[in-house]
């Protein structure tokens, strides 16, 4: 089992460009499947989860080939309609695979994805859209198979702005006669991603990154090229490693309104952050100050998958600080892991408590998921002393490279067995 050794004091400085959004080529490696044609996708980033979903590609008959340059993506040959049971419980966001298989075969069966660390992560929503626009579900051994031939675009009310589910049904409904309009759609500016590659393959979609998206379905669609958008989230962990060691970063491959928020709540802890055309500058001061109270939201609200790295830099803070989390019923695992390293945390309700004493000190520490595992790389480089964090499985799903990035950033880290 491999681990990240971190010796922590070195400020993280420098400057650092974004990969591709994890949150965006998942999707978009599942809508080339509408397409049953050859795409390239560039900057898509080298990690388990893209492996994952180039691996169910293949396995249902599609070809993906990695090119020095990109991926090429020829979908064509898609004749499975059963997402493999062993792959889908591996990767939870095959679920994006449900409305464009359908668009395609008009049949199609996955296991009941299961939930994860952070939550029960049910697909009601998603079922919900898809039955509105005329498909079935039914239950059995192999888990739902559903059965949409004719899909007929309408009006849907999702009960939530949920990211997949808007980009499901978004995709779907392509596959529908008519026009589909979906209100209380999710903003996320990975959807407006989703929606720019869909329409450079003929699909005729609008208001991604609105509340309201309409679709025109039935139209033939085709192949493209597309490079993938920047990952702010991504690009939000490195900037609050810069921040949670003192350091001063220039962020690239990013417009600062994808984080305005975190921006904002940087600036409230001390630091001196500058947008640009297509970067963001930060100044850390010498000591954060505690941020007060913080509650994620859909976008363009505080950001769910920035909640835990922000976190571990609140308890390196001083002062208070209480963040809200309103999306996922169990994303605190981390705090647990900060208690061990000398912070101050107490979870009421679904309200993190942290009483910044300003200094962390290294442990070995467990990884639970993606996002609290970061937030431990970043407690780590702040810390003093050495910590060790293990399973880090978890953190390489959605962060390529991620040591080397940071060493290169004068991050003091390794990984070791
Ligand atoms: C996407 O997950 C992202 N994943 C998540 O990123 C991100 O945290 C989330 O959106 C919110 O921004 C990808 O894009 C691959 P949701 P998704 O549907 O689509 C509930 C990361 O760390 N819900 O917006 O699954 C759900 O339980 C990952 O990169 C239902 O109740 O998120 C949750 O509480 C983690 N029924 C809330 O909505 C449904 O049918 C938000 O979920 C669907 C969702």
């Amino acid at each position: 089992m491999e681990n990240y050794h971190i010796q922590g004091g070195n400020h993280i400085e420098g400057e650092y460009l974004v990969k591709g959004a994890k949150n965006a080529t998942l999707p978009i490696l599942a809508a080339s499947v509408i397409t049953g044609g050859e795409n390239f996708f560039t900057g898509c980033p080298e990690i388990s989860d893209v492996d994952i979903m180039e691996e169910i590609l293949k396995t249902l008959g599609c070809t993906v080939r990695k090119e020095r340059s990109g991926i090429l993506v020829n979908t064509a040959g898609l004749m499975g309609e059963k997402i493999p049971q062993e792959l889908m419980k591996k990767m939870r966001s095959s679920i994006f695979l449900v409305g464009p298989i359908l668009c395609r075969l008009g049949e199609v069966t996955i296991c009941q994805p299961g939930g994860c660390a952070i939550g029960k992560r049910p697909i009601d929503i998603h079922i919900y859209g898809l039955k509105k626009l005329g498909a079935s579900v039914k239950e059995n051994r192999e888990g739902l198979t559903f059965y949409g031939k004719n899909l007929k675009g309408t009006r849907i009310d999702l009960p939530f702005p949920s990211v997949g589910a808007t980009e499901n049904i978004m995709m779907a409904a392509l596959g529908a006669s008519g026009q589909t309009v979906i209100n209380n759609c999710a903003r996320e500016p990975e959807i407006e991603d989703l929606q720019n590659y869909l329409n450079k393959c003929g699909g005729k979609i609008q208001g991604a990154g609105t509340s309201q998206i309409v679709i025109l379905g039935g139209e033939k669609l085709h192949g493209a090229k597309h490079q993938i958008m920047g990952d702010r989230v991504e690009g939000g962990t490195f900037l609050l490693a810069a921040a949670a060691t003192g350091g001063c970063l220039e962020l690239k491959g990013l417009k600062i309104e994808t984080l305005n928020t975190l921006c904002h709540i940087l600036g409230r802890a001390g630091c001196e952050v500058i947008g640009r055309e297509n970067s963001i500058c930060l100044q850390a001061p010498k000591r954060l100050l505690g941020v007060g109270k913080v509650t994620t939201g859909p976008y363009p609200e505080f950001p769910t998958d920035l909640q835990p790295q922000l976190g571990a830099v609140m308890a390196g803070a001083l002062g208070k600080s209480y963040i809200e989390e309103a999306v996922f019923e169990n994303r605190f695992n981390y705090t647990k892991q900060l208690i061990k390293m000398g912070g101050v945390v107490e979870i009421f309700q679904r309200t993190a408590i942290i009483e910044g004493s300003g200094h962390l000190t290294g442990s070995s520490v467990v990884a639970e998921d993606l996002r609290g595992g970061a937030a431990l790389v970043i407690a780590g480089l702040a810390a003093e002393g050495e910590t060790i964090v293990k399973d880090i499985k978890f953190i390489e799903r959605g962060y390529a490279n991620f040591p080397e990035e940071l060493r290169k950033l004068g991050g003091n880290i390794g990984k070791h067995k």
